[in-house]
């Protein structure tokens, strides 16, 4: 794609060599036990699949829709669930895939939810982690790459809905971000 707009920061194969990484060391922490896949819809669905097919185990998928009111690129702190898992959380070892974690409002605020429907344990993997941005703590336990404070789409994250379907991730400079 030649897009002006768009500048290359990891690219494909980088991408899916660390997520193959990703998927056996997940595999290697839980061995055994239900281990529940939880994708937050879009952004992270594009790393779930490669994630899950790159562990060497059973998986159960579910996906969870968020929507973050906020202005701009900024979250507000406001959470809502606008879609809800299909399946039982109770005893079993969860794992929440979510694409970038940015100020951490929203898994922030995700946990506590998840918390409640008594899970055995629960998780955290991220693809992207934007550290200088962080307004609210939160412990991910797996992270596919640390990236400075740009904005960034492609491989499930979007500006818009756009850029969505790109392989690499790339920076998008634009004036009226
Ligand atoms: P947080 O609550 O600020 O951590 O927001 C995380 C969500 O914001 C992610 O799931 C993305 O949907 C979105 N987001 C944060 N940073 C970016 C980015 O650089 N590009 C695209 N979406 C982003
Ligand atoms: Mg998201």
């Amino acid at each position: 794609m030649t897009d002006p707009n768009l500048r290359v920061l990891i690219p494909s194969e980088k991408i899916q060599a660390r997520v193959r990484e990703m998927g056996e060391q997940i595999s290697n922490d839980y061995p055994a036990g239900n281990l529940h896949l939880i994708c937050i819809l879009k952004g992270a669905c594009f790393f779930l699949t490669d994630l899950a097919r790159a562990m060497k185990r059973d998986v159960f998928v579910d996906f969870m829709g968020i929507s973050t009111y906020g202005k701009g690129k900024t979250s507000s702190g406001e959470v809502k669930v606008t879609k809800d898992l299909d399946i039982s959380l109770e005893g079993a070892d969860v794992l929440v895939i979510e694409d970038i974690v940015d100020s951490g409002v929203t898994l922030n605020y995700l946990l506590h939810v998840l918390q409640q429907r008594k899970p055995r344990s629960l998780q955290i993997a991220a693809l992207l982690d934007k550290p200088e941005r962080r307004l609210r703590a939160v412990d991910v336990r797996y992270v596919g790459f640390q990236i400075p404070d740009d904005f960034v789409v492609g491989y499930g994250l979007d500006h818009a809905e756009k850029y969505r379907n790109l392989d690499a991730i790339c920076v998008l400079d634009h004036t009226d971000l």
